[in-house]
């Protein structure tokens, strides 16, 4: 796998989202599960001096009578009640008396804490349980005298061992007597956070080993299709387009790239076709007029000539020629509209003025074969934005098949419409029409149909040629015919409106 590869990056995307993610709700539950231990240890310690100051209360009262010593009894219930389990065992504390408040104390163990009496009065530890030597000094200090009157809770280290320390006041007979700090200490709660810091340690990895190969098998399975398409793409080359993508993929965008591909190597494959097709049709429209060139020009040459045979010879060459020049003059026309239309230059022109001009340039071809041409201008649109050349060879193409697709004394009707929108020319002619089943080739390249009795000249570019041209212009040509009664050819033109000749000098302009 490369660094720069797809396949690469999704990987190390995704696990370090996962691996962040993974961290973060980790240490989320991490924290909060030590908050949660933190505060049921607080909550056991408060219990537990709550229970002390229960029974010390509870002891006192039932055990002394009132007017005994009440200070030294208070002594003695709280000496009892620290050492409880010590008494206990001597059977000095007899817990079948039957007193639901002592059997509550019962399961009340306070054999491994430290606790400590601080008496108010002298300042000194009145009892203590596991508490002596450094312990007892450091006790001392940790004691908070300032805020004696309140709840405190603090951590202290006692011989390198964590432990939880509540302080708080003891009153009796409605003065404070003690202060009593109660420490527990904190290992239960941190072997269980350090086993789950050890979990999520050692899993931690594991996952994220596990999301590497998930995310590699994931992403293989993505990026596969791409590999296909390039491997594909690699075997096409203009000899074989026969090359598809055939495995099925189910993923959606998959499916719309391999079907995409797909169809561009069918387009590929057409185009190329196309291109052959026109090859051939161009060399085989070419050939025929060089090979009366040669052939003329052979018998010319074998022997002698009069005068008037060179003469013949030299006007059948001149025609050929010029049969020539029309080929290649239609073939760079075709070729400029389908692939170079940003060199035709649009201007504004005058419609009257040029269908006038084309409609006298065609009744002179249209002499010979007395075929009336009839020019109708029906519209207030006066002027036109395109390439005036090109859109003239546009009508000429059509109209001069109206000539030369209708018999003797036809008529061709020419009509110069417009709506909102458009600028709509009808050219109909009174000809042979064409058939139903030939209407859709019309516009071929190289798409000829010429009857027997009439001049068979062009090579079937005419209509091609106008079609490229309209198309350049945003326009469309569409054909009604009927067999033996005519043909009208239908051109439409946008007219460029004038707000939106203003938007052009805006932005013109900007
Ligand atoms: N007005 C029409 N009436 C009847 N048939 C037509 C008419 N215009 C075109 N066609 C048919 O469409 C075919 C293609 O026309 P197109 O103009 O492309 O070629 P062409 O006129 O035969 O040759 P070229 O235009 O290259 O000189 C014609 O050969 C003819 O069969
Ligand atoms: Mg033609």
């Amino acid at each position: 796998m490369r660094i720069q590869s797809i396949k690469f990056k999704i990987t190390i995307l995704y696990t370090i989202a996962l691996g962040t993610l993974l961290v973060a709700y980790s240490s989320y539950l991490y924290l909060t599960l030590s908050k949660g231990l933190g505060e049921d240890l607080d909550i056991e310690l408060k219990g537990k001096t709550r229970q002390i100051k229960y029974f010390i209360e509870e002891f006192n009262r039932q055990t002394f009578q009132a007017g005994e010593n009440v200070d030294k009894n208070l002594d003695d219930v709280i000496d009892m009640t620290i050492n409880l389990n010590k008494y206990r065992s001597k059977g000095e504390i007899f817990l079948e008396t039957g007193n639901d408040w002592l059997k509550s104390f019962d399961y009340l163990d306070l054999s491994e804490d430290f606790i400590y009496f601080l008496n108010v009065d002298s300042q000194v530890p009145a009892f203590t349980k596991n508490v002596n030597g450094e312990i007892k000094i450091l006790f001392l200090n940790t004691v908070d005298k300032k805020n004696a009157a309140q709840t405190l809770l603090k951590n202290i280290r006692i011989n390198n061992e964590y432990f939880r320390m509540i302080q708080e006041p003891f009153y009796f007979n409605g003065k404070m007597k003690f202060i009593i700090l109660i420490a527990t200490s904190q290992k239960t709660l941190l072997t269980v956070l350090k086993e789950r810091r050890d979990v999520l340690f050692f899993s931690i990895p594991i996952v994220l080993v596990l999301a590497i190969l998930i995310s590699k098998y994931f992403s293989d399975r993505l990026v596969k299709p791409i590999v296909e398409v390039a491997s594909v793409a690699e075997q096409v080359t203009h000899k074989d387009l026969s090359q598809r993508i055939k495995t099925r993929y189910n993923d959606e965008e998959i499916k719309i790239m391999v079907g995409a591909f797909n169809k561009m190597i069918d387009r590929l494959q057409k185009a190329f076709g196309h291109i052959a097709e026109f090859n051939s049709h161009v060399a085989h429209e070419l050939k025929t007029p060089i090979a009366i060139i040669n052939g003329e020009c052979e018998v010319a040459l074998r022997k002698e000539q009069s005068n008037s045979e060179y003469k013949e010879t030299l006007q059948a060459v001149f025609e050929e020629s010029q049969k020539m020049l029309k080929i290649t003059e239609d073939l760079l026309l075709l070729a400029k509209a389908d692939y170079v239309p940003e060199n035709f230059v649009f201007q504004e022109f005058d419609l009257k003025e040029f269908f006038d001009e084309i409609c006298e340039k065609e009744r002179k071809i249209s002499l010979e074969k007395e075929i009336d041409i009839k020019l109708k201008f029906l519209t207030k649109t006066k002027v036109l934005k395109g390439d005036a050349l090109h859109l003239r060879r546009l009508f000429l193409n059509i109209i001069n098949n109206s000539i030369k697709f209708t018999r003797k004394g036809g008529v061709i009707d020419i009509s110069v419409k417009a709506d909102h929108n458009n600028l709509i020319v009808e050219i109909a002619d009174t000809g042979i029409g064409i058939s139903a089943g030939d209407i859709d080739k019309i516009f071929d390249q190289f798409y000829q149909k010429v009857p027997t009795d009439l001049p068979a000249r062009g090579i079937g570019l005419g209509l091609s040629i106008a079609q490229a041209l309209a198309k350049v212009h945003n326009g469309k040509i569409k054909v009604q015919s009927i067999v033996d009664r005519g043909t009208t050819f239908t051109v439409t033109l946008p007219i460029i409106s004038s707000s939106t000749r203003t938007q052009e000098a805006i932005y013109a302009a900007s």
